[in-house]
């Protein structure tokens, strides 16, 4: 099954809820089958927010992850990137004024451009590699690290490798109904985790969080290199 949509730039992407018409009920529907409050706020307790530290958020779809990111720490710097147009609206409509503190990019992170001396120190991203084909598994993964200045921490949040039966019954009859085979399967046999391993030094699994629609993993990893 093939979901991809055309944006302006005409690369393509798959949209949130897997169809571009389910995008405005993204926000009620990911709170109700996910426990999207628990794995959220892991993510950013394991940020360990400071002022000062600047942050990228890829596929940051509704703004839901910025947002509290933000409140954890509103003297961090905030990128979000994403190629979906609607989903960047509704970003700017939910945060309001905090918006204009963020800076926004629409598009791929391989296409984003960051001011001259301004290097990430933290990148996450939460549900967006098991929606994109393997090959740019690996590149979304890559360009973080090439991203994040040394010692930089990586946090990704999604569903990676599902063991139980269960789980994966449940994968199968939710995401990969909306978002299709071919790119969620590689997610949910493990392949993020070993690309993740050999792109980035320490990983660890922090959190698994079984849902309803599969579990959700949480892992750390670090760019090789002394920490600025
Ligand atoms: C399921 S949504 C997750 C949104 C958000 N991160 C969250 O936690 O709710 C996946 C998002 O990834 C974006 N996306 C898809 N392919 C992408 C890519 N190659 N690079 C960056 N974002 C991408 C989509 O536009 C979508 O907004």
């Amino acid at each position: 099954m093939n979901n991809a949509t055309k944006p302006e730039d005409s690369s393509e992407f798959t949209p949130l809820l897997g169809k571009s018409f389910l995008t405005p009920i993204y926000d009620p529907i990911i709170t109700l089958v996910t426990r999207e409050k628990r794995w959220r706020r892991q993510i950013v307790e394991h940020l360990h927010l400071a002022p000062g530290d600047r942050v990228i958020d890829v596929g940051c779809g509704t703004g839901s992850l910025l947002q509290a990111m933000f409140s954890d720490c509103p003297q961090a710097h905030f990128v979000g990137v994403d190629p979906d147009a609607s989903a960047l609206r509704i970003s700017r409509r939910k945060l309001g004024a905090i918006a204009n503190l963020i800076r926004w990019h629409k598009g791929f992170l391989e296409s984003l451009e960051l001011p001259a001396g301004w290097q990430p120190n933290k990148i996450v991203s939460s549900l967006v590699l098991h929606q994109v084909p393997l090959r740019k598994k690996q590149a979304i993964l890559e360009t973080i690290e090439s991203l994040l200045v040394p010692g930089g921490t990586v946090l990704i949040s999604d569903y990676m490798k599902l063991d139980s039966p269960l789980m994966r019954s449940l994968f199968r009859a939710t995401v990969q109904s909306l978002d299709g085979i071919s790119d969620t399967q590689p997610s949910a046999d493990g392949e993020v985790e070993k690309l993740f391993a050999e792109i980035f030094t320490e990983p660890c699994l922090l959190h698994r969080f079984p849902t309803v629609t599969g579990t959700i993993s949480l892992w750390r990893g670090y760019k090789k290199g002394i920490a600025q």
